[in-house]
């Protein structure tokens, strides 16, 4: 028998690669998604990369607790991946109370369907973001959270340890997994799955790739005067589809019965700094376009440096990041040539 995987947020960026790894490693999935923040161009890809066309889909807001429990009751579900939340960085301190509620809502009423029907194991999608500007770097799961310093940045703070009470509690009716995501980018290498942003794209890689395309006249570097080698940012890129297989690790790994804790913790990154300057140098590179940008001021709340130590991911749960950063980009680029039509 197959297990059933529910993936709330499925049809965004993150939650339309996993369901493809969930399905391509014998998973049966439930997409559920309010598509606030998304079309269904990304669903439909799915299914065309899978061949499922009767792949369940739910439009549904996990705010709303009776649509959560009925969702529960409906499917044998097995695990769940949360995915579903509100995540610009900028829009969380205009409108705090917006993201407390859709963010901390949402999860409460996982867990609560979750306990209501028995139990289940839980993957909350976290991010690096919980580190702050770390103190050493790489950073492990050990190193210290530091205060959030957006609304959102808190909302992922809160759900962590809402998930770890909650496991505490329940007498082993709920098992979770925290990933912390360091930088997900690029795209399915069929291009028919990618990053979607509504608007001006906040995140490094949308704004170079509509850059590229023409859709923005020049990406603004923030800042070139950090002590870096090049005086610009460095983070861990991790790819999208690497990002995608974690989570198909993870799952296995609760619904296996290899989990050492009920409550697990695991970075997601490559282990690998670089710099905004070097990713914009390798996007040309490989390919073979030039990019139009400038040196800008600091953006507020950036970090100097942040990067994996995925260790623990690779040891544990026998997931690596394996995709270059050039193939990474060249996916990214195809996607966007894909989205103009070209
Ligand atoms: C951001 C969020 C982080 C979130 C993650 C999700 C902040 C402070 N952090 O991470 O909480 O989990 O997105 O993907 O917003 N850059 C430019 N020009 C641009 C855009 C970005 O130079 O037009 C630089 C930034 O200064 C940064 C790097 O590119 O050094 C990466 O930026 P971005 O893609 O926004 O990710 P983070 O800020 O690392």
């Amino acid at each position: 028998m197959k297990k059933t995987v529910l993936v709330s947020g499925g049809a965004g960026f993150i939650g339309s690669h996993v369901t493809v790894e969930l399905l391509e490693s014998g998973y049966e999935v439930v997409v559920a998604d309010n598509f606030s923040n998304c079309d269904t161009t990304c669903f439909e890809g799915v299914k065309k990369i899978t061949g499922r066309d009767d792949l369940p889909l739910v439009r549904m807001d996990f705010c709303d607790p009776a649509a959560v429990d009925r969702l529960f009751g409906e499917y044998d579900i097995d695990a769940v991946i949360h995915f579903a939340a509100f995540k610009a960085v900028g829009e969380s301190v205009e409108k705090p109370v917006m993201y407390y509620k859709n963010n901390l809502e949402s999860f409460l009423n996982v867990l609560e369907a979750a306990e209501n029907h028995g139990g289940c194991n839980v993957l909350f999608s976290s991010s690096a973001t919980v580190y702050g500007e770390p103190d050493q770097v790489p950073v492990t799961e050990q190193s210290p959270r530091k205060p959030a310093t957006s609304p959102y940045g808190n909302t992922k703070q809160m759900c962590e340890d809402i998930l770890r009470d909650a496991v505490k509690a329940s007498k082993g009716l709920l098992k979770g997994i925290l990933l912390r995501y360091f930088n997900p980018i690029g795209a399915h290498p069929s291009a028919l799955i990618g990053e979607l942003p509504r608007g001006v794209p906040n995140n490094l890689v949308p704004f170079i790739t509509q850059t590229a395309i023409g859709r923005r006249e020049c990406l603004s570097i923030f800042g070139n005067d950090y002590p870096t080698p090049d005086g610009t940012c460095l983070r861990d890129y991790i790819d999208i589809v690497d990002l995608a297989k974690a989570h198909v690790c993870a799952v296995s790994r609760m619904l296996d019965g290899k989990m050492k804790a009920d409550c697990e913790v695991f970075n997601i990154g490559t282990g690998r700094p670089v710099s905004v300057l070097e990713l914009v140098n390798a996007f040309e590179k490989v390919n073979k376009v030039k990019l139009n940008y400038r040196f800008a001021p600091r953006r507020a709340g950036d970090v100097t440096a942040i990067w994996a130590d995925p260790s623990l991911a690779n040891r544990e749960m026998g997931w690596k990041a394996e995709r270059s950063v050039e193939d990474t980009l060249a996916a990214a680029w195809a996607w966007e040539k894909h989205l103009a039509g070209k």
